[in-house]
C-alpha cells in the first residue's frame, strides 16, 4: 500500500459512509488534525449511533498521566463515577496510578444526534487549543472535531478557567454484535507500537471480532496508529487484571503526526505549530539518524565487506564541513529551534556534561557516547557534514520501532545528536553466539522482536509520505531496548519507493550489507520495498538459527531458501527443526511455529520480488505467531517449566 492508497481508503470511507452507518464503527486514524472540517461522514465526530440500544454502560482506558494520576483527577476529567473507577480497577479511593498506567474507566454512552459520546466537561487552561485538550490531555479520546462541534462560539477565544463539554468517543453494540454475544464495547486507546492482536489479547477476544467492529480494518489492512481509538468488543466487563502488567513504553519524544490531510484550522496558530513540530521533529530525528547510524555502521563494516560497496552517502557524510556548511547548519538550526519543539536544541555545555566531556568511559562505539540528560541516558553522537539533504530525503516518521531523536547541538562545525538510548544494543549482539556470549533470547523474546521490526518496516512502506524503503536493513541496525523491544536504526541509505516509474526506481550505486541484499538488487539495482522484505527474511533467519548470515550461506551455495527445505518439504520436517533452530532454543519452543516462521521466511526470500510477502502480510503472520505464541507460553509455563518471560 502507498500513500494515495491511503487516501482512496480514506475516501472509501467517505464514498461509503451511508454503509459504515449500518455497517459497525469505521477506525477513524488519519485527519485526526483537520478541526475544522465539516466533513460528517467518517467517526472523526464519534460513532454512529448504530447500535440496539441509543444508551449502554460503556468502557474507555486511559493511560495515567499526572496531573491525571489519580482515581478523583481521572474521574473528574472523564465524567466518571469515582466509586466505580475505583472498583472496576481494584484500587481504593484515594489511590494514585503510575504514570503511564492504563486506567478501566466505566461511563454511560448515549447518542446525541446521530452520534454516540459520554459526556464530560474541562476547565481551559493556559496554551489549551481544542486540539492540545482532544490528542494531548485526553489522548485521542475525543478528537477536537467533536469539542469544536460543542463549543463552536469559543473556538476562536478560550478563556483560561472557562467550562467546555467535551463528548468523548464511545459506542454501544449492534444487532450483529450483541448476537454473537458481546455486551459491551471499550474504547481502548492505542499506544504506539500496538496492533488489533495484541489489544485484543489482553482482553481475551478474538482479534477477527475487533477488526470486524472498526471497519475498514482486516486482515489484510490491520495497521492502527497511536492516539487512535479502537474499539474493542466484550463478552464481559472488563477487568483490572487485563489491563494490568508493566506500564507501556513511554511514547517516542517526538510529537505523534498522523500521517495524511493537510491542517485546514486557521482558528489557532498554535494548532498549526504542533503540527508542524511534529512533522519537523520526526523527520529530522530520523533524518539526522540515519546519517549517524550509517556512519558508525560502515565503519565497523569497512572492514568485511568487498571494496564494491563504497557509498554516495558515505562521501556526503565524511565530507570536511566548510564554510558554506557551517553557515547552512546554523541556519537549520535556527529554523529548527523555532519551531521544532520536539526536538530540543541544547547547548554544547549541556552535551559536554552529559558525556563527562566526551571521556572514554562513555563512549560506545566509533563517536557515539552514552551521556545522561536530566537524569535520563541517551545516546550522543558527534557528526560533521551536509545534514540538511537527509532531512529533505525522509518526511513524517515517528514510531516506536523506529528509533528517534530527541536533541540537537551544533557547535563549531560539528552536530551532535541525542538519540533514545537502547540500552541492550545492536540485536546482532544477541542473535550470534560465535563469541561464547552469555546472551540468548527466548523465543517469545524472538518473536516479538520480528514483529516490532516487521511494524516499523510497515510504518516506513506504507504509512510515510512518499514510502521508503530502509535499504540495509541488518542485525547490527535494529536496536534492543531494556524491554528487549526492538528499533529499527541507520536510516543513512534510506530512500524514498516512489520511483519515476511507479513503484520502481533504478539506481547504479549498490550499496547494503553482503547476505542481506536481494537479487534483483544487487544484478539490476532495482529499488522496491521487497527489497527489505528480502533483508527482513534473512534477518529472521538468523534470529530463528542464531546463526550469522555468512555461515547460513555455507553449503548451500547462492540460494538461501534452501537452508529451509529439510523444514519445509521434507517429511522429517518436525525432527528437522531440531538441527534447524537455535541450540540454545532446544526444547524451549513451539514446533508448529517455528515451522510457520520459517514458511514466512520462504515468503520473504523469493528470488522473484513480486512473489514475496508484502509488510502488511508478514505483520499479519507474525500477529498471529505471536498470540498462538503467548496461548502456547501459558500452557508451557503451567505445565511446570521454568521458562518464563522475565
Ligand atoms: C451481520 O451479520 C450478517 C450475518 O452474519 C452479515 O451478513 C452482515 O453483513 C452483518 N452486518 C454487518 C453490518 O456487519
Ligand atoms: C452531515 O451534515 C449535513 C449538514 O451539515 C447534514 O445535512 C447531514 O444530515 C449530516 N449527516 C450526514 C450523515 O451526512
Ligand atoms: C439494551 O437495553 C436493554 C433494556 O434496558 C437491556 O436489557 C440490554 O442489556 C441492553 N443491551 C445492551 C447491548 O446494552
Ligand atoms: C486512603 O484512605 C484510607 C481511609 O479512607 C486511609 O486509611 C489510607 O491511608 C489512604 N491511603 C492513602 C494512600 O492516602
Ligand atoms: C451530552 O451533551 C450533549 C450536548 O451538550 C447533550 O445534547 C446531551 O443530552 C448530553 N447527554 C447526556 C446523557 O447528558
Ligand atoms: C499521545 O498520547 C500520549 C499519552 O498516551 C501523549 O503524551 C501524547 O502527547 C499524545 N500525542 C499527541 C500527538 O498528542
Amino acid at each position: 500500500m502507498n500513500y494515495s492508497c491511503i487516501i482512496c481508503g480514506f475516501t472509501i470511507i467517505l464514498a461509503f459512509s451511508s454503509v459504515s452507518i449500518l455497517a459497525q464503527q469505521p477506525y477513524f486514524g488519519a485527519g485526526t488534525n483537520a478541526c475544522s472540517s465539516q466533513d460528517n461522514s467518517t467517526s472523526a465526530f464519534g460513532y454512529f449511533c448504530n447500535g440496539v440500544n441509543r444508551t449502554c454502560q460503556s468502557y474507555l482506558t486511559f493511560r495515567s498521566q499526572p496531573p491525571f494520576n489519580t482515581v478523583s483527577s481521572i474521574s473528574s476529567l472523564l465524567g466518571a463515577d469515582p466509586l466505580q473507577l475505583s472498583q472496576l480497577n481494584s484500587v481504593s479511593r484515594n489511590a494514585t496510578f503510575d504514570t503511564n498506567q492504563m486506567v478501566l474507566v466505566p461511563v454511560t454512552c448515549s447518542c446525541s444526534g446521530q452520534f454516540y459520546q459520554s459526556n464530560t466537561s474541562y476547565v481551559i487552561r493556559k496554551d489549551d487549543t481544542f486540539l492540545t485538550i482532544a490528542m494531548s490531555t485526553l489522548q485521542g479520546l475525543s478528537t477536537c472535531h467533536a469539542i469544536n462541534a460543542e463549543n463552536n462560539d469559543q473556538a476562536n477565544n478560550l478563556v483560561i478557567g472557562s467550562r467546555i463539554n467535551v463528548p468523548l468517543r464511545c459506542a454501544c453494540p449492534t444487532k450483529n454484535q450483541t448476537d454473537d454475544g458481546t455486551k459491551y464495547l471499550l474504547t481502548y486507546l492505542v499506544a504506539s507500537g500496538e496492533f488489533v492482536a495484541f489489544i485484543s489479547d489482553k482482553f481475551g477476544v478474538d482479534f477477527r471480532e475487533t477488526l470486524a467492529a472498526n471497519t475498514p480494518l482486516s486482515e489484510n489492512a490491520p495497521t492502527i496508529l497511536a492516539n487512535t481509538t479502537l474499539l474493542v468488543p466484550l463478552l464481559n466487563q472488563p477487568s483490572s487484571s487485563q489491563v494490568a502488567g508493566p506500564a507501556p513504553p513511554p511514547p517516542p519524544s517526538t510529537t505523534a503526526t498522523p500521517p495524511v490531510v493537510p491542517v485546514s484550522d486557521n482558528n489557532s496558530k498554535k494548532t498549526w505549530l504542533y503540527v508542524v513540530a511534529g512533522v519537523v521533529g520526526g523527520l529530522v530525528g530520523l533524518s539526522l539518524l540515519g546519517v549517524v547510524i550509517f556512519f558508525l555502521c560502515f565503519r565497523k563494516r569497512q572492514k568485511k565487506a568487498d571494496p564494491q560497496f563504497a557509498s554516495e552517502s558515505f562521501e556526503a557524510v565524511e565530507k570536511p564541513s566548510n564554510k558554506k556548511i557551517e553557515e547552512e547548519s546554523e541556519e537549520l538550526l535556527e529554523s529548527l529551534s523555532s519551531i521544532a519543539q520536539s526536538v530540543k536544541v541544547y547547548k554544547f555545555e549541556e552535551v559536554k556534561a552529559a558525556t563527562d566531556n566526551f571521556s572514554p568511559t562513555c563512549l560506545i562505539k566509533g563517536s557515539v557516547y552514552r551521556g545522561r540528560i536530566n537524569g535520563d541516558f541517551a545516546a550522543i553522537k558527534k557528526m560533521s557534514g551536509d545534514v540538511s539533504k537527509e532531512i529533505n530525503l525522509l518526511t513524517k516518521i515517528n514510531h516506536f520501532n523506529l528509533i528517534s531523536l530527541s536533541g540537537i547541538c551544533f557547535h563549531d562545525g560539528h552536530w551532535y545528536l541525542v538519540y533514545e538510548y537502547a540500552s541492550n544494543g545492536p540485536l546482532s549482539d544477541w542473535i550470534c553466539h560465535h563469541n561464547g556470549d552469555q546472551k540468548s533470547l527466548s523465543w517469545t523474546q524472538r518473536v516479538q522482536i520480528s514483529l516490532d521490526v516487521a511494524t516499523g518496516l510497515n510504518y516506513l512502506h506504507s504509512y510515510t509520505s512518499p514510502p521508503h524503503v530502509h535499504k540495509d536493513l541488518n542485525g547490527s541496525n535494529i536496536l534492543l531496548d531494556g524491554d528487549l523491544r526492538a528499533k529499527i536504526a541507520n536510516f543513512g541509505l534510506a530512500r524514498s519507493a516512489d520511483g519515476q516509474e511507479g513503484e520502481f526506481a533504478l539506481t547504479r550505486h549498490i550499496v547494503g550489507t553482503q547476505g542481506y541484499m536481494a537479487p534483483e538488487y544487487l544484478e539490476n539495482g532495482l529499488i522496491s520495498p521487497k527489497l527489505d522484505v528480502y533483508a527482513f527474511g534473512v534477518l529472521l533467519l538468523e534470529i530463528l538459527t542464531g546463526k550469522e548470515v555468512s555461515a547460513l550461506y555455507e553449503g548451500s551455495s547462492t540460494n538461501l531458501a534452501e537452508v529451509l527445505i529439510p523444514v519445509l518439504h521434507d517429511e522429517d520436517a518436525k525432527e528437522n527443526l531440531s538441527n534447524f533452530i537455535d541450540p540454545s532454543l532446544q526444547g524451549k519452543y513451539p514446533a508448529e511455529l517455528a515451522i510457520a516462521m520459517a514458511r514466512l521466511i520462504n515468503n520473504c526470500i523469493m528470488k522473484d520480488p513480486s512473489h514475496r510477502a508484502s509488510t502488511d502480510e508478514i505483520v499479519q503472520s507474525l500477529s498471529r505467531i505471536m498470540t498462538a505464541t503467548h496461548s502456547w507460553e501459558k500452557s508451557f509455563s503451567t505445565s511446570g517449566s521454568p521458562h518464563r518471560l522475565p
